[in-house]
């Protein structure tokens, strides 16, 4: 039996992204029919981009690794600071997803893109462990650094205290002010965490990909970069969204207090940059990065519809063509070709 058209206008017309019915005819176990396109285009083109990281070659990755002369003291320093902090950022991003964010989510096409993004952060965490592994780094170094390097600890800790509901099981949406929490919590989670704090590490992990450094190192930085947008983006749609149903969430005291959070993301960004690379790599100095850093939270300022901050210009303007994968370069399709050739090859990203 169909439901009739009534009924279907109905389950459109009771669906919301938070605070939405929980069961009956409208529960969010019941997809049909699909109100939040954004969250099926972004499921869909999550599907596209799969990829898997120990399917990318290391060889030459480890050459370099290993050769006295293939790679600075710097250059090696960015590497590990880098999967210092991503091996356990990654980790908070998908336990929160897992445990807090999706349970509050009333619209079941949201929820199906949030299991994807909780795989993907699975997969992330593993690629994170494989060039370790691959590279022969000391793991214990590496997957301490949260609580031994104080830049990796200061932002952790913003993304943690910033989101006390998010982390509390006792929590429920329902009351103007819990929905302002959580939607406060959902732009630490979503535009701080994932859009402010991954970047200084996408822009130097890239410039090796540039130079043709540690290439397949690179390249899996390239996807995460690229499937880090898209959970952004997502969360964007998400914030606009919640604001749209519940415009009365959106006080001038509640931009002020957002703005003053993705401005002390950016400060904690440049700090982390700082300690990354002191004394700055291939052609990207810390101050440029400083730069770079106050152009990606006023880009994130923007994109929930508030003034930019700090007003300046992107030193890094490669950065917009690195996540830009033409689809010819489609992972699967890469590998099934190269499977039938018999060979795996990447070397011409
Ligand atoms: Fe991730
Ligand atoms: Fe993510």
């Amino acid at each position: 039996m169909t439901a009739s058209s009534s009924t279907l206008a109905a389950r459109v017309n009771a669906r919301r992204l938070i605070n939405g019915p929980v069961e009956g005819e409208f529960n969010p176990f019941i997809l049909h029919p699909i109100k939040y396109a954004f969250a099926m285009d972004a499921y869909k083109t999550g599907n596209d981009n799969h990829w898997l990281p120990t399917a990318i070659p290391m060889q030459r990755d480890i050459e370099q690794w290993q050769s006295q002369t293939g790679l600075t003291d710097d250059e090696r320093r960015v590497v590990k600071v880098a999967l210092g902090y991503f091996t356990t950022a990654d980790s908070i991003v998908a336990n929160n997803l897992v445990l807090a964010v999706y349970r509050h989510i009333t619209a079941p096409e949201c929820r199906m893109y949030l299991l994807r993004q909780a795989y993907e952060e699975a997969i992330h965490t593993n690629s994170y462990q494989y060039i370790v592994e691959s590279l022969g780094l000391d793991e214990e170094e590496i997957f301490s650094m949260y609580r031994d390097a104080r830049a990796i600890h200061d932002k952790d800790q913003m993304t943690a205290t910033h989101t006390p509901a998010l982390l509390d099981p006792a929590f429920k949406t329902g009351t103007p002010e819990a929905d302002q929490q959580f939607l406060r919590e959902l732009v630490d989670f979503y535009i701080v965490t994932e859009g402010v704090f991954f970047y200084s590490s996408f822009a130097a992990m890239l410039s090796f990909r540039q130079r043709n450094l540690l290439p397949g190192t690179a390249e899996q930085f390239q996807y995460i970069m690229r499937d880090e947008s898209m959970h952004m983006n997502f969360g964007i749609d998400l914030v606009n969204g919640i604001r749209t149903e519940q415009p009365d969430l959106w006080t001038p005291d509640f931009v002020r207090e957002v703005t003053d959070r993705v401005a002390e993301a950016a400060v904690l960004e440049e700090q982390y940059a700082l300690f990354m690379m002191p004394r700055g790599i291939l052609g990207l100095n810390a101050e440029s990065f400083g730069d770079y850093t106050k152009y990606v939270a006023d880009r994130r300022l923007a994109s929930i519809g508030i003034a930019p901050h700090f007003g300046v210009q992107n030193p890094y303007p490669w950065m917009a063509e690195a996540i830009d994968i033409p689809k010819s370069k489609n992972f699967f399709e890469t590998r099934v070709t190269e499977y039938r050739s018999g060979a795996l090859q990447f070397d011409d990203f």
